[in-house]
C-alpha cells in the first residue's frame, strides 16, 4: 500500500484579517504552507501530496516547493470537505483501494516530523483509520448570540480533533460523498467516517500542533517552530 496526502489549502482565512490568505503568510523564513509541506514531503510511504487551491490562487506557483514532482494541484471547493473530495477524486484514478489517505491542514505548520511518522506507522499496518487529537484544557461554555452563557459543558472525555487524519481510500471516499449528499456539516474527515459506522483510533496529539486561525496565532507558531528546530 502507498500513502497519499491531501492538503486542503483553498480557504480564504476570513478570521485572519489579512489580505493574503493565511497559508501564504510569512512564518520562520518561509510561508505557512511551505513549512507544512516541508514536513509532509518527508512522510513514510509517501506517493504524492495533492494540494487543493482556491480557483483564483496566484501564490502557489511562485513557491519553490511547487516544482516538486511529487506534488499535484486540484481546484478546491466551497467548503473544506468539497476541497478534500476534489483531491480524493484525483487520487482515486491513480491509487489502489487499500491505499491510505492522510489529510492535513495547510494551516497546521507546527506538526513535528517524528510525530507525523509515528502516527502513520501506528495505523499503516492495520485497517482502521485514526486522528490526532488532544483532551480539551479549557472549560467549555455554550454561549448565545448576545454573548450570554447558556450552559457549561462537562468536558470529561472531550477531545479536540486535529490533523493529520488518516483513512483508507476505500473508506474515506464513499463516506465523504455520502456525508456531503445528505448535507451533513463536516469540519473534519473523521466525522464522515464515524457517520458511515467505521471505528476510528485516536492518537494523543500535542497542544503545539496549533491551527493558525487568528492573527495572534502566527507569532506563537513562529516561536514553536524555532524551538522545535533549534
Ligand atoms: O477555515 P479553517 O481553518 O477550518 O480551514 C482549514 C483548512 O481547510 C485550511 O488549510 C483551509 O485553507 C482549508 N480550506 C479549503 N477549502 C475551503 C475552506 C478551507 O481547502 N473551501
Amino acid at each position: 500500500a502507498a500513502l497519499w496526502i491531501i492538503v486542503p489549502a483553498a480557504g480564504i482565512g476570513a478570521r485572519m484579517q489579512s489580505q493574503l490568505p493565511k497559508q501564504y503568510l510569512p512564518l520562520a523564513g518561509k510561508t505557512v504552507l511551505e513549512q507544512t509541506m516541508w514536513v509532509l514531503l518527508q512522510a513514510h510511504h509517501l506517493k504524492s501530496v495533492v494540494v487543493a487551491l482556491h480557483p483564483d490562487d496566484q501564490h502557489f506557483q511562485n513557491l519553490d516547493v511547487a516544482q516538486d514532482p511529487r506534488i499535484q494541484i486540484v481546484v478546491g471547493g466551497a467548503e473544506r470537505a468539497d476541497s478534500v473530495l476534489n483531491a480524493l477524486l484525483v487520487i482515486q484514478e491513480q491509487a489502489a483501494a487499500d491505499d491510505w489517505v492522510l489529510v492535513h491542514d495547510a494551516a497546521r505548520p507546527c506538526l513535528q516530523l517524528t510525530l507525523l511518522n509515528q502516527f502513520i506507522d501506528s495505523l499503516f499496518a492495520g485497517s482502521q483509520g485514526g486522528i490526532l487529537a488532544a483532551p480539551v484544557a479549557d472549560t467549555l461554555k455554550r454561549v448565545g448570540a448576545q454573548h450570554e452563557i447558556l450552559a457549561t459543558q462537562d468536558r470529561t472525555g472531550l477531545w479536540a480533533a486535529q490533523t493529520p487524519q488518516m483513512f483508507t481510500l476505500a473508506q474515506l471516499l464513499p463516506a465523504l460523498q455520502q456525508a456531503l449528499a445528505v448535507g451533513r456539516q463536516i469540519t473534519d474527515e473523521a466525522s464522515a467516517i464515524e457517520a458511515a459506522g467505521h471505528a476510528l483510533k485516536v492518537v494523543p496529539g500535542p497542544s503545539d500542533n496549533l491551527k493558525i486561525t487568528r492573527p495572534e496565532d502566527l507569532p506563537l507558531a513562529e516561536l514553536i517552530l524555532r524551538a522545535q528546530r533549534g
